[in-house]
């Protein structure tokens, strides 16, 4: 599994947002995105790109307080974006009331979770982890793990 991993550094935001439309371009739908890095790593960012890609110009922000905010591309395979950001998460049981399981291999869905780490042990065990740390120089490195699961993202980055 730890093999499958690929590490890319991102020197800026305009670039975590492309590769956030890359990735974007290749779903087909069922995929569980989880996603790891501290305050202002660029979880969102990336994010911002990835809903872009199928919804350009739509505001794209961090349903911190809501939690979860949703998006309904039109004319693509993938047909529901559910945002999810755990952030102000307190009580593990409460990811029940989200529904968020019920999104677990939906196809035509794609579930995207910030501050994934939160669920830890609810999280699906098919999902595609992005890692973002934030590097001296103020580019972040991106790892991303699990990428065997998911044949139809090879050699994506
Ligand atoms: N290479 C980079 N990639 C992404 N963001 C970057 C980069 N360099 C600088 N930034 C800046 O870092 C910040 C990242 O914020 P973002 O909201 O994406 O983080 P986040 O991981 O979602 O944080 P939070 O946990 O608060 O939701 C933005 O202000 C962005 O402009
Ligand atoms: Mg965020």
């Amino acid at each position: 599994m730890a093999s499958s991993g690929i590490t890319i550094i991102s020197e800026n935001p305009s670039r975590t947002k492309k590769m956030g439309k890359r990735l974007a371009s290749r779903l087909k739908g069922g995929e569980v995105l989880a996603f790891f890095g501290d305050l202002g790593a660029g979880k969102t960012t990336f994010i911002k790109g990835l809903i872009n890609w199928f919804l350009p110009g739509r505001r794209v922000i961090s349903p911190t307080f809501i939690i979860v905010r949703q998006y309904w591309p039109v004319r693509t395979k993938v047909s529901q974006i559910i945002h999810a950001d755990l952030y102000r998460l307190e009580k593990i049981p409460e990811i029940e009331d989200l529904g968020l399981t019920d999104f677990y291999n939906n196809p035509g869905a794609v579930l995207l979770i910030e501050w994934a780490g939160k669920i830890q042990g609810f999280l699906p065990e098919k999902r595609l982890e992005l890692h973002f740390d934030v590097k001296e120089d103020n580019s972040r490195i991106i790892t991303i793990k699990h990428m065997n699961q998911f044949p139809h993202l090879k050699n994506i980055f």
